[in-house]
This record gives structure tokens, C-alpha cells and sequence, in this order.
């Protein structure tokens, strides 16, 4: 169906599976402020997360407002300048940042040493982290793979620096959940590449067994349904990536004795809750928030230590992804709604991936 020629893809807050397109007008400028085209982004898990929580304590859907009733989901991608009162801010600049499902985006930059942090009142009640759009240079061959992957494994890379550190306190597994999602296996090719010395366990749905055997980077594999058969040499720690009460319960029961932390970071599960269900077994469980865990690092350590070591370590995750993760291309609002129901069903095999342009 022939498209406006800007648009916001409109979510139904109550029922996610409903969306609606809306022609959009081309508001004037204010001085300092900077019109984005979105280029391209991926969509994984971790949008379906912002939009299922879009009215939590970090209330997503607040980021980009919608018509009453209606939300615009968050997605991380590149975006050209189309339009600039700011000067030190040129037409056709690159960046990379947290943006609406839209053709366009207004900001208020603020010049930072790596890009620019976005000012716009509606978005501060957001963790700074949020604010960051980076420069973006010209497409290199992991452009695609960068733009799908980027905004969820600071994740994976913050939990491989927890855990490290807990092996120097005698940890000797890691058991995770979701174990076929992005998250989950940045974590364990970082902690690998590491040679942490860590068994890796990995917990996942039964038709989702098999690809991550055929990953070849965790130890064990199982089903949730096969977790009273399966073993881990403690002390172990515990990442919890689907959020879902029962898997959080039966897990921590089952090595309760030999946990040394229990760490809660995703949610990929439809019924996932953010506060730990009563019944856990083991430590207390801790929630991890990305965006707080890598601003201390950085802090203590300095921006281009911690950028330098996490940038090679992600160029290597990215690269290595080439042997288990599918990229295709589709565009448009229709095939962006399409691809944004399949990530929220679950119903997207881990090994296949788009990238969406308007
Ligand atoms: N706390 C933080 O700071 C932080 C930061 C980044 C990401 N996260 C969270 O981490 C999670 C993983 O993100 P990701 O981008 O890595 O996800 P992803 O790669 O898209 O994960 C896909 C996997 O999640 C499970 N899944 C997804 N939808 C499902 C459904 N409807 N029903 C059942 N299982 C489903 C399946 O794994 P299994 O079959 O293996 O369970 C599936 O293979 C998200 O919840 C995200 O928000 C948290």
C-alpha cells in the first residue's frame, strides 16, 4: 500500500499485537534542535521488553509520545541528519541512537566526546544512558549486525565483567536462561573468550535446543522442562534472562545450595515480571540495569579504557555471529509492524534477524 511520506508506527498500548500507521507533519525547527531520518534498525527481544513494560517504573512508552491510547515503540538504530540548527551538527551527519518507529526524529543536541546527548525534556526522566546518540561512520561489512546487536550487548558485556568477577571469588559455572538469545550468548562467547575457566549452562525452550547445542559455546544444554536432570559444578552463578516467575523459581531451587548470586536481567518471556517472585531459592536476587552498571565502569575506569576493550570485544561477537545469525532486509511500516509482532510472539527463529528501514 502506497505510505505517507512520514509516519510514526502507532502500538496499541493495551493490545500489542494492534497497530495503526499515521501520516505525520514536518514540525518547524527551534534553535539548537536537529531533524534525524532513521535509516535502519533491528528489532529483538529487548524492543518487545520496552514496549510489554511500556508503563512500568521506566515508563518506555513516555520516551516517544503517541495519541492518547497509543504508543511508539523505542528501537536502536542509525539515523541520518536531514535538518540542522546546530552548529556544530552538519546535514547528512551519521549517528547511532534510541529513536521512535517513525521516518523522523526531532533532538536537542548536546555535544558530548562521542556524539551528542539528546536534551529534550520528554525523554530526561530516561537514565542518561538512553540520551547518547554516538557518531556513526560510513557502513563497514558489520554495519547490519552492529545495528541489531549493539543496543543489547552492553548487556552481555557489563554481566561478563559481574561474573568475572565472581569466578576471582571461586565461581566455577554460570547458569543462564533464554540461553538462545542475544544476550545470553554474547555472555557466554565473552566469558569464553575470556577463558574464564567458567562452565557454561545454558536453559532454553525445547525447539530451541538444538541451535544453541550447535552454537558450541555452552557446556550443557537443556530444555527448562529437562532442569531436575541437569548439572552444574559449584559454586555457580545465576542469569536470569526470561523473566518468568516458574523458570526463576525452579532454577534457583534446584542449585539453591550452590549459588553464589542470582542476577535478574531479562525479560523475554510474555509473563515476565521485574520483581523476583517469593519462592526463590539461593541469594538474594539482584536486579541488573545496563545503563547504571556501565556508567560506574566507566566512571572508575575511564571512557576509552572501557569503550576500547568493549569495542573489540564486540566487533569480535559481531564477526563471530556470521556463523549462526541470518540478516534479511525488509522495509516499510506494514513489514516493520509484521517483524515487531513475530519478536513479540516469540515466533522469530534465534538464527534469523531482520533489518528494518522505513
Ligand atoms: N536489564 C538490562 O539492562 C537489559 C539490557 C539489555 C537487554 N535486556 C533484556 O534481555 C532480554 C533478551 O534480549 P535479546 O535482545 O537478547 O533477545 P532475543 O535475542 O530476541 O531473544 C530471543 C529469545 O528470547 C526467548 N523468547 C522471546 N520471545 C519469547 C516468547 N514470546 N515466548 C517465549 N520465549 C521467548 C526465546 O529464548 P529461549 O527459548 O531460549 O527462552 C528466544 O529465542 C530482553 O528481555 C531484554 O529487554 C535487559
Amino acid at each position: 500500500m502506497p505510505q505517507p511520506d512520514r509516519w510514526d508506527l502507532l502500538i496499541k498500548r493495551d493490545d500489542l499485537t494492534v497497530s495503526e500507521i499515521r501520516a505525520v507533519s514536518c514540525p518547524r525547527l527551534e534553535p539548537g534542535q536537529v531533524r534525524l531520518a532513521v535509516e535502519k534498525f533491528g528489532l529483538t527481544t529487548n524492543n518487545a521488553t520496552y514496549a510489554r513494560f511500556g508503563e512500568s517504573e521506566i515508563p518506555f512508552f513516555d520516551a516517544f509520545p503517541g495519541p492518547e491510547g497509543y504508543g511508539r515503540v523505542p528501537i536502536w538504530g542509525y539515523a541520518l541528519v536531514e535538518e540542522s540548527l546546530h552548529p556544530d551538527i552538519a546535514v547528512g551527519d551519521r549517528f547511532f541512537g534510541y529513536m521512535p518507529m517513525s521516518t523522523h526524529h526531532v533532538v536537542a543536541p548536546e555535544i558530548t566526546p562521542r556524539g551528542f546527548a539528546d536534551t529534550t525534556p520528554q525523554r530526561q526522566f530516561l537514565h542518561p544512558w538512553y540520551w547518547n546518540f554516538e557518531r556513526a561512520g560510513a557502513p563497514d561489512g558489520l554495519d547490519d549486525r552492529r545495528a541489531l546487536i549493539h543496543p543489547v550487548y552492553p548487556a552481555a558485556y557489563s554481566l561478563a565483567d559481574m561474573i568475572t568477577r565472581q569466578a576471582e571469588r571461586g565461581a566455577r559455572s554460570v547458569i543462564v536462561t533464554s540461553a538462545s538469545s542475544k544476550v545470553s550468548i554474547g555472555l557466554v562467547e565473552e566469558l569464553a573468550a575470556r577463558d574464564s575457566g567458567l562452565a557454561a549452562v545454558g536453559l532454553t525452550a525445547a525447539r530451541h535446543v538444538e541451535f544453541v547445542r550447535a552454537l558450541d559455546l555452552y557446556d550443557t544444554v537443556a530444555s527448562y522442562d529437562e532442569l531436575a536432570t541437569v548439572e552444574a559444578a559449584g559454586p555457580s552463578v545465576f542469569v536470569d534472562v526470561t523473566g518468568d516467575a516458574k523458570v526463576r523459581i525452579n532454577v534457583s531451587q534446584r542449585f539453591a545450595d550452590d549459588l553464589l548470586n542470582t542476577t535478574l536481567i531479562g525479560f523475554t518471556h510474555p509473563e515476565a515480571a521485574v520483581f523476583p517472585p517469593p519462592g526463590l531459592g539461593g541469594p538474594e536476587a539482584e536486579g541488573f540495569f545496563t545503563p547504571a552498571v556501565e556508567w560506574q565502569a566507566v566512571e572508575e575506569e575511564g571512557a576509552d579504557s572501557y569503550y576500547g576493550r568493549y569495542t573489540k570485544s564486540e566487533d569480535r561477537f559481531l564477526e563471530s555471529t556470521e556463523s549462526w545469525l541470518t540478516i534479511r532486509q525488509a522495509q516499510g511500516p506494514e513489514a516493520i509492524a509484521e517483524v515487531f509482532g513475530s519478536v513479540l510472539a516469540g515466533k522469530l527463529p534465534p538464527d534469523l534477524s531482520y533489518i528494518l528501514r522505513p
